[in-house]
């Protein structure tokens, strides 16, 4: 029997969960709930959770094997917790419309993210149904986009989180390690059968099976057409409040409308 309480926030996407406490062990009615809930609501919140490391990675454990993260920021002090520290966030690539990592050929399932420092105002997250953004497509859209492939590169995030001093880690170097990877523009979620758009304004660099200049010219215009309020919703965090999204069908988005310091600590699910 458990006391969880799932209250949408919008009624397209996100959705608060209140009644749990991830300090302690989940039991098996608990995680069940939780997964449901978040294929359903995509993202999940949570607040007043006062969790350590180790019960950060222990609630993400429980919906599958952790990714450790080929983008390390110079914070890190455990591979499996990403420490995003920022004080001017603007343009440095959380504050694109983005699906995690999808230059890498299998792309992270989710993300748990806890705010640990958060500026006094500001720095809110935005998050977009995909599901929705396909559907809004129209028919002959739909059609054209389904049969398409597209590429992703780390070089583009890779290439301003150096610039931005937030890693130290050699592109070179990367890129051999990360080539670029081909994903369907249209994802099926391999959990729920339906159909997401799954290109994004930080990796996907062209459209295979067009044209160049035919690529050129619809890629922007999938990639902007997450920015629809229809299939948004918005999260004003707090301290020890907690994001965890579904990665496959759906993007995010970070608000950099701060010049103070905010750090976010991130664990990511294979
Ligand atoms: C991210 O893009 O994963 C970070 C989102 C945030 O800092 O709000």
């Amino acid at each position: 029997m458990s006391n969880i309480v799932v209250k949408p926030i919008t009624a397209c996407i996100g959705a608060e969960v209140e009644g749990i406490d991830l300090t302690r062990e989940l039991s098996q009615d608990e995680v069940n709930l939780v997964k449901e809930a978040l294929l359903k609501h995509l993202v999940l919140f949570f607040h007043d959770q006062n969790i350590d490391q180790d019960q950060h990675i222990a609630f993400a454990r429980y919906f599958g094997e952790l990714s450790i993260p080929p983008l390390k920021t110079k914070y890190m002090e455990r591979p499996e917790i990403t420490v995003l520290d920022q004080v001017k966030p603007l343009g440095e690539g959380a504050d694109q419309w983005h699906n995690d990592n999808t230059f890498m050929a299998n792309p992270p399932m989710g993300s748990i993210l806890k705010a640990e420092l958060l500026p006094s105002v500001g720095g809110d997250t935005c998050f977009a149904n995909m599901y929705a953004a396909f559907d809004a497509l129209s028919e002959p859209m739909k059609t054209l986009v389904e049969g398409l492939t597209a590429v992703h590169d780390i070089t583009r995030p890779l290439t301003k989180a150096i610039r931005d001093g937030h890693s130290t880690a050699d592109l070179a170097e990367m890129q051999k390690a990360w080539p670029p990877a081909e994903h369907p523009v249209v994802l099926t979620h391999p959990e729920t059968k339906r159909k997401a758009l799954y290109v994004n304004r930080n990796s996907t660099v062209y459209l295979k099976g067009v044209s160049e200049r035919e690529s050129e010219l619809l890629l922007p215009f999938l990639c902007d057409h997450v920015r629809s309020p229809d299939y948004q919703c918005r999260f004003r965090w707090r301290k020890n409040s907690i994001a965890f999204w579904d990665n496959r069908c759906l993007q995010h988005f970070a608000v950099p409308d701060y010049n103070e310091r905010r750090v976010m600590q991130r664990v990511t699910i294979k």
